[in-house]
Parts: C-alpha cells; structure tokens; sequence
C-alpha cells in the first residue's frame, strides 16, 4: 500500500530561488536562512521518498484571472518550470506520477472532495523554490511530483478547515493506492508577509511562531483560524499558510516533529519550515 509518511512545510519566497541559481547562498544575508535546511537536506536524502505531492499556489502564472480553480490536481506527465517574466528558472522539468494522480483524482471526487484535473501546467516558484530548498540542484529531481495547486491568489480562497479536510481525504487517496509508495507530503507558503500597500513588509513573528505550534501539535485550532485574521496577523499574502494545512491533514493526527526553523528576512517575507513525521500507527 502506498503511505504517507512525513511532511514538509516551507516558504516559497521567490528571491531564495535566485539566491540558489545565482550560487549566492554563502553570502552574510542568506546564509543563516540556508544554515535551517542543511539538516533537512539530509533528512529528505535519507528518506528517499518515491514520490512527493507539493501543496503550493500558483501566482497568476498557469492560471490567469480567467480560470481560478480552487484546487487543481497536476496529472501530466512532467510540468516544465514556468517563465514568470525573466525566464524559466535553470532547474530540471518537474515529472509528475500520472497513474498515482489519477487515482488521487478519482479517490477524491467519490469521496466528495471535488478538484480541477490538470493535464498541462507550467509550475512557478511556488513549487519549484521548494524543491530547490529540499533536493539543492541535481541534474533532475529524486523523484516524481504531483503538484497540487491552492488558489490564494484571487478571493474568496478555501478555508483552513477545508484546506485540513482535503489533507485528510489525500491520505484515504493514497492510502488506498494498491502499490507500495512512500509518499512525502509539501506545504508551502507563508509565513506572515505583506507585498502590497501601506503594510507592505509586515512580519509578525509572535503569530509565526504560534502557527509553527499549532501546525505541529493542534491542527484543528489552526484551521478555526479565520481568513480575516491571517489578513490582520500575517498580512495580504499571508493566508498562503492555509496550505500547510493540507499537509497537515495528510498526516497522521499524532506526529513527531523532526526539524524546524525560522528566520526573518528573506526578501519581504518570514521563511518559516518544519518537517513533520507520520505515525505509523496511528494512520486515519
Ligand atoms: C515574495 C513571497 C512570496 O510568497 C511570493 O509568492 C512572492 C514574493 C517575497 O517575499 O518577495
Ligand atoms: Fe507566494
């Protein structure tokens, strides 16, 4: 059978992409924020997952303002990264796992968890910088890449509880995959930031911090958290933590927290990241 086994959540702040391609990560003002990966490099190379499902949002890059779903599932074979305007970033083709996304697809809509089939889609820095912080720069990726896209971009965005509901249904998904695949499960996005306006810059540390908690040891009490107070605490963009609760929701209820970090700046936003181990047993 296949099983998910561990999660990971991480920002997806474009300029850390940059920093990596341009081989700037030793520089003073990066260095502490790549210093919170190293063990998780380690991690992930140890654990040699088969495939990994990445939770990211798409920022007006696939999806224009003409078509928002609020949850695409990527089926195709391979997902090229995206031109977002300077462009495509030098990292390898993404290559999904059709047959394991297809089942996904078909196990989440009998079970009344509708999402949006994709069969052709460029990924941005909301998939790819995430890959590039876990698996650093191989000549292709260690392996196959479902990508499930949120819309937070465009309101009215899902619900955290939802967001948590649809990680629950992914594990019933892949748990009911006849093959045995270990699977590790991506949320991406966040934490507290703002690009935009009069707040533009805002970090909020204290409720960072406080999710990073949650996140880990009460799921259900992130998910209460109301889209107006990820506006207020964690500014515009931060409502981009709602897809951790995927992966959270994927997990098993009881987990054990492995690794964590955190580290403000990077570019306007605070990069938070925690891996988050399933326990066997205890498998909704
Ligand atoms: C930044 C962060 C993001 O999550 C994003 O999608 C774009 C930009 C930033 O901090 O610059
Ligand atoms: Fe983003």
């Amino acid at each position: 059978m296949a099983e998910i086994v561990a999660g990971v959540a991480t920002s997806h702040v474009p300029a850390i992409g940059v920093a990596i391609d341009q081989g700037r990560t030793d520089e003073p003002y990066w260095r502490p924020l790549f210093a919170g990966f190293e063990k998780s490099r380690r991690w992930i190379a140890d654990l040699k997952p088969d495939v990994a499902i990445v939770v990211y949002n798409d920022h007006a890059t696939a999806f224009s303002l003409e078509i928002i779903p609020t949850f695409a599932l990527g089926c195709a074979t391979e997902f090229p990264p995206a031109d977002e305007g300077w462009g495509a970033r030098p990292v390898p083709v993404v290559k999904g796992h059709p047959e394991l996304a297809w089942h996904i697809a078909q196990s989440l809509v009998l079970d009344e968890f509708d999402i949006t089939i994709v069969n052709k889609m460029d990924v941005d820095h909301g998939l790819t910088v995430p890959l590039s912080l876990m698996f650093g720069q191989p000549e292709a990726w260690p392996c196959p890449v479902i990508p499930l896209a949120v819309n937070v971009v465009q309101y009215p965005p899902p619900t955290g509880n939802r967001c948590l509901n649809l990680g629950r249904a992914l594990r019933r998904a892949v748990g009911s995959f006849g093959r045995d695949l270990r699977v590790v499960v991506f949320g991406t996005g966040g934490m507290s930031h703002q690009l935009q306006a009069q707040r533009a810059g805002l970090i909020n540390r204290e409720f960072d911090n406080r999710f990073l908690d949650l996140i880990a040891n009460d799921p259900e009490t992130a998910a209460a958290i109301p889209h107006v107070d990820y506006l207020r605490e964690a500014g515009s963009e931060g409502i981009e933590l709602v897809m951790w609760l995927v992966m959270r929701g994927a997990l098993s209820p009881h987990v054990r927290e492995v690794h964590r970090h955190y580290h403000v700046p990077a570019s306007n936003t605070a990069v938070g990241h925690i891996i988050l181990e399933s326990e066997r047993e205890a498998s909704a």
